[in-house]
């Protein structure tokens, strides 16, 4: 398994561009299942999850072409229609296969997603939706089975607990596309990546107003055909690479940052005093260039995570390693998952000083980290350990560097163009360092 080792105490500065965004290429790659006609993205970012949902729509009948940047998808046989558990236990994501099989094909059954690390995650509120539609549902051997003749508009509630549901919605969405007459979804979510499906889903021939917005109102139409879209960039990853920039006391620029995606991160950030500014105001603030610059000193914020436009629980850990190094008692509330903590544990072998009680963490900022080996068991707590290390005394050892990889293309030599001293290496094969010493000459003479 691949490990980083990192050099903290390196400056970031240079120019990086930011790619497009695996939640949503994700679900804009199930939305091929909803014609047979040729789907063309361009901007898909070369991640795991990427190659993860092409194995999936190929045992689906569809045929990819091409990896990642420009590739086109086409549904050339529409008879299969299970998504096995070998397939989703990979990638809890695939769920949103579920509404575009069963609206094309009349039937779809998809292996249940298990909980994961960062605690129980349901699916109830995606069959709700689908229910409501018209479909019937069963569980059969741990596979969720749906079928429905055709599925018709009706008005559906969709919020949770928690808030919205961002698959659920693309989920939803997608299979109203071809229902008979209208549907509403009221408590949509309002993430980016639904409005990048919508807009994708419109320019095949669908018929959805309020992307954004928590009402959808999607018009039924019978069939839907093919389209060319590109990729809004990933708002995650340069919310990442911008704290980078900070936590190193760097001085980066963006290119292709979704600065309209990101008001409530760029609002935290500018609190503690870290700047993200936009040098040409007349360029796409969805896709823009920003200079990310800090006053050195970091002031300490209070942070809740929340559905967007809210806080992203996907910037939860990062901002974490961030507000470790701030001046004060910071403190971040997780709304979306109240377990989504495993790198609180981590980062105290790095010397922070972390309190949590329940879905709250209170990170009383300390002057330095220190490297140490510290085991990454998620995609964003992995990313937050790269980032302490990159700021920590000495060196740092991030291993399991198989969950980044799922969501960041590259990491490391990302970080490495930007100044940063970061190397893969292979965990499995003993280091010089962990091979058995050979006994001294004399000690041999000794014990003979
Ligand atoms: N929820 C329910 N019932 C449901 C679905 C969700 O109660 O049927 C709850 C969840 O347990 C959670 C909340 O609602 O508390 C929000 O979950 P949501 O359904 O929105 O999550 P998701 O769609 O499965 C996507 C992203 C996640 C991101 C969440 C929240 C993708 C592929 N995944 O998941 O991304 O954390 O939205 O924004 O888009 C990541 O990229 O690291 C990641 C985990």
């Amino acid at each position: 398994m691949d490990a980083f080792r990192i050099q903290g105490g390196s400056r970031l500065s240079g120019r990086i561009a930011i790619d497009g965004s695996k939640n949503a290429s994700l679900p804009l790659m199930a939305a091929a299942l909803l014609t047979d006609q040729p789907i063309t993205l361009r901007g898909v970012p070369a991640l795991a999850d990427i190659g993860n949902m092409s194995r999936l729509l190929g045992e689906l009948g569809v045929t990819v072409h091409g990896l990642h940047g420009t590739i086109t998808l086409q549904s050339t046989d529409e008879s299969p229609t299970h998504a096995r558990y070998e397939m989703v236990k990979t990638m809890r994501a695939s769920i949103c296969v579920l509404g575009p099989v069963l609206a094309r094909r009349g039937r779809a059954s998809v292996a249940m997603p298990g909980g994961c690390v960062f605690g129980e995650r349901p699916v109830d509120l995606h069959l709700r939706g689908l229910e409501a539609l018209g479909a019937r549902i069963e569980l059969r051997g741990g596979d969720i089975v749906a079928q429905a003749d055709r599925l018709v508009g009706t008005t559906i509630f969709l919020g949770g607990p928690f808030g919205s549901t961002v698959l659920g919605t693309a989920n939803v969405m997608s299979a109203a596309t071809l229902a008979r007459g209208r549907t509403v979804i009221e408590s949509a979510a309002c993430e980016p990546e639904i409005a990048d499906l919508a807009e994708l889903l419109n320019a095949m021939g669908a018929r959805i107003t309020g992307a954004g917005t928590p009402r959808l109102i999607i018009d039924g139409v019978d069939e839907l055909g093919p389209a060319d879209h590109r990729v809004i960039p990933d708002r995650i990853v340069a919310s990442t690479y911008a704290v980078a920039a900070a936590i190193t006391n760097g001085d980066v620029t963006l290119n292709d940052f979704p600065y309209d995606n990101l008001l409530a991160v760029i609002d935290r950030l500018s609190q503690m005093g870290v700047r993200v500014e936009r040098h040409h105001p007349d360029e796409d603030p969805r896709r823009c260039t920003v200079q990310v610059t800090t006053q050195r000193v970091l002031r300490p914020v209070m942070i809740t995570t929340q559905p967007y436009p809210g806080y992203p629980t996907d910037l939860q850990a990062q901002m974490m390693a961030l507000l470790c190094l701030a001046e004060g008692n910071s403190m971040i509330a997780e709304k979306i998952y109240p377990e989504r903590f495993m790198h609180v544990a981590e980062l105290a072998r790095m010397g922070a000083q972390l309190f949590r009680q329940g879905p709250t963490v209170m990170i009383q900022g300390v002057k330095r980290l220190v490297g140490a080996p510290v085991m990454a068991s998620d995609l964003r707590g992995s990313a937050c350990l790269v980032l302490a290390g990159l700021a920590a005394e000495g060196t740092t050892t991030v291993s399991r560097v198989y969950h980044l990889d799922r969501g960041y293309a590259r990491m490391e030599e990302t970080l490495n163009a930007l100044g940063a001293k970061i190397e893969r290496f292979n965990a499995d094969v003993p280091e010089p360092a962990d091979q058995p010493v050979p006994m001294p000459a004399q000690l041999v003479e000794i014990f003979r």
